[in-house]
C-alpha cells in the first residue's frame, strides 16, 4: 500500500484507476480490502482512492479519543496530499457516518456521495451504552468477541462470513475500540441532507440486520437529488455481495 502522514499518524491508502476522483471508505470493523470486489469495476471510470481509515488495515492507531470528523480530516488531508480539490465520497456503514461527517465539514469539496448500508441518525442513547461497553472489553481482551458475534450480522453467505472473521482478527484492538466510542458519540446528520446540491447515490440491501433499510428510505426523501438501489437477498455488504449492482449505482455518480 501507498503510505503518507496525515494529522500526526500514518494513513495507508490504495489508487488504482483513472477519472474522476472517488474515495472509498470501509466501515467498520474492516479495512479497505472490502471493496476488493467492486475495484475491477470501477476502475475505468474512476480514479479510486481506497484508505485504511486510522487504526485499521496497515494505517496507523492513536491511543487518544477519536470522532469521525477526525477520520474525515484525515481523509481530506489525503486528498489535499494527493491535490485533489474535489471528489466523489462513498462510504460503507461507518464509512458512510464519516463521508457525511466530510459532508458537513467540507462541503466545497464533494461532488457526488454514495451510502451503501448506511444511515443519517444518530445513535440512541441505548445502543451508545452497548458501543461503550464493547469497546472497554475489545481493549480488554482483543477483537476476538467481535470477530465472533459480527460476521452473522453482515451477511448471510458462510464463505463470506469466514473470510470477514478473519478480516476483523486482524485489525488493531485500539482501532476498534476507538471507532466504536466515535460511532456513539457522532452527530446527527439529518440536518444537513437536504442542504446537498450534489448527487447522492444510496446502495442498501433490503436484509441489512444492522442498519435496516428504512433509515436508506429516509436518507432518500430528504435529499434533493437521490437515487435508491434497494438490493433483494442481499446483507450489510452490498459491495461484497452484489458488486455489479453496487458499482452501477456509483457509477450514476460520474
Ligand atoms: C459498520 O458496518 O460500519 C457498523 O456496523 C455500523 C454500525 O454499527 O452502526
Amino acid at each position: 500500500m501507498l503510505k503518507t502522514t496525515v494529522n500526526g499518524l500514518e494513513l495507508a491508502y490504495e489508487r488504482r484507476g483513472r477519472g474522476t476522483p472517488l474515495v472509498l471508505i470501509h466501515g467498520y470493523p474492516l479495512d479497505h480490502t472490502i471493496w476488493n470486489p467492486v475495484v475491477p469495476l470501477l476502475e475505468p471510470d474512476f480514479d479510486l482512492i481506497l484508505p485504511d481509515l486510522r487504526g485499521f488495515g496497515q494505517s496507523g492507531a492513536v491511543r487518544t479519543r477519536t470522532l469521525l470528523t477526525d477520520m474525515a480530516a484525515d481523509l481530506a488531508a489525503l486528498l489535499d496530499f494527493l491535490k485533489i480539490k474535489k471528489a466523489v465520497i462513498a462510504g460503507h456503514s461507518m464509512g458512510g457516518y464519516i463521508a457525511l461527517a466530510f459532508a458537513r465539514c467540507y462541503p466545497s469539496r464533494l461532488c457526488g456521495l454514495g451510502l451503501l448500508a448506511s444511515q443519517a441518525n444518530a445513535d440512541p442513547p441505548e445502543k451508545k451504552v452497548v458501543r461503550y461497553q464493547m469497546a472497554d472489553r475489545v481493549e480488554a481482551s482483543g477483537v476476538g468477541e467481535v470477530a465472533e458475534s459480527m460476521p452473522a450480522l453482515l451477511t448471510a453467505n458462510t464463505d463470506l462470513q469466514a473470510a470477514l472473521k478473519q478480516l476483523i482478527l486482524r485489525q488493531p484492538r485500539e482501532g476498534v475500540a476507538g471507532a466504536l466510542r466515535a460511532m456513539a458519540d457522532r452527530s446527527d446528520s439529518t440536518d444537513i441532507l437536504s442542504t446537498f446540491d450534489f448527487p447522492v447515490a444510496i446502495i442498501h440491501g433490503l436484509t441489512d440486520k444492522i442498519v435496516p433499510i428504512e433509515r436508506a428510505r429516509d436518507v432518500r426523501a430528504a435529499v434533493k437529488k437521490g437515487s435508491l438501489v434497494e438490493i433483494e437477498g442481499v446483507g450489510h455488504m452490498p459491495m461484497m455481495e452484489a458488486p455489479q449492482v453496487s458499482a452501477e449505482a456509483l457509477k450514476t455518480l460520474l
